[in-house]
């Protein structure tokens, strides 16, 4: 994530990721899946602003007007309320470091919601690393981790930002590796969203498991011969998850028309991406599959260090 000092405040730019590789291993007594999962973060970012209140209230504004998403469907919906992972994010901040201030937050979305980019989890992790700043609430970053656990599997990627990483456990145990080549995407967001919990429940009926590890495709993912890529992309969700939305086949069909590459669903989906071999690929890619809903060409990785402007 890149953060910036404004006149009121701190801006935080906060990326989307997809996962070049989700392999569900089985589900724990808790509820939840284990996973090994490869994430990459792409260059598609929610931009939030961050105020001091001198009252303990946290008040968030949204703004979906970038979000395209089909003509022909409703337009998407976000809580501003006490449900949004943004205001759950700043009120754990304030319980566990007494914090008596409060914040006014501006949420402005590029990530589509409910995709299976991790656009929610990267606003609470942006939100975590912004309060605790902002507020000299002092907390740890290994304290600013237990939060981010408890707010959702996905959120510790985010708070480490690297540009790709293996995570384990729930999501949430997250072990850096380096990108050592640049890699460029296009998303494909069919219409509508898909809830992760009901996907990881249609799993636990119809679900696969990879024997591949995820080192293997840390080695391909790092190979200046690119050839071995797409034999290693794998998510298990995405079986269970085009049980739920014929749109993901389809898209994955048109997708699978125009493009001999790598194609895989993103987390528990519906978006669906392809691997490019540069970035002018991408952007001819992008141009033949326009008016399918959402399309987008994103570098992979770039943001270690703050290097990506936005
Ligand atoms: O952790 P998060 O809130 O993002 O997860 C949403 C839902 O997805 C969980 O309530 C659970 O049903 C499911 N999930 C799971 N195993 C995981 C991650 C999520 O079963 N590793």
């Amino acid at each position: 994530m890149l953060i910036e000092s404004s006149p009121t405040g701190l801006t935080v730019h906060t990326p989307a990721k997809v996962n070049l590789f989700l392999n569900v291993i089985g589900k724990r007594p808790d509820g939840y899946h284990d996973l090994e999962t490869v994430m990459l973060a792409v260059g598609l970012f929610d931009t939030l602003t961050f105020e001091i209140l001198d009252r303990r209230d946290i008040e968030l504004s949204c703004d979906l007007s970038a979000l395209s998403d089909s003509p022909t469907t409703d337009a998407p919906v976000l809580s501003s309320g006490d449900d949004n992972l943004v205001v759950k994010a700043a009120r754990l901040i304030q319980s566990e470091a007494n914090v008596s201030a409060g914040a006014r937050i501006g949420l402005l979305k590029r990530i589509p919601m409910q995709a299976g980019l991790g656009g929610g989890s990267s606003d609470a992790a942006a939100t975590l690393v912004a309060l605790n700043r902002l507020w000299n609430a002092g907390l740890s970053t290994q304290r600013l981790h237990e939060l981010a656990a408890r707010l959702g599997s996905d959120v510790n990627f985010f708070l480490d930002s690297p540009d790709l990483a293996i995570c384990r456990g729930r999501g949430e145990r997250i072990e850096a590796r380096p990108l050592t080549q640049p890699m460029w995407l296009v998303l494909v967001k069919p219409a509508g969203g898909l809830s992760t919990r009901d996907v990881f429940q249609e799993w636990a009926r119809t679900g696969t498991t990879s024997p591949l590890d995820c080192d293997r495709v840390i080695d391909a993912i790092n190979d200046s011969d690119s050839s071995g890529l797409p034999h290693v992309l794998w998510n298990s969700l995405e079986a269970p998850a085009r049980q739920l939305s014929p749109e993901i086949q389809a898209t994955l069909g048109r997708l699978r028309a125009c493009h001999r590459g790598g194609l895989l669903m993103s987390g528990s989906g519906p978006c669906c991406f392809a691997v490019c071999g540069s970035r002018e690929e991408a952007e001819t890619l992008a141009g033949r599959l326009s008016g399918t809903g959402m399309v987008a060409v994103v570098e992979g990785g770039g943001l270690a260090g703050g290097r990506r402007s936005c």
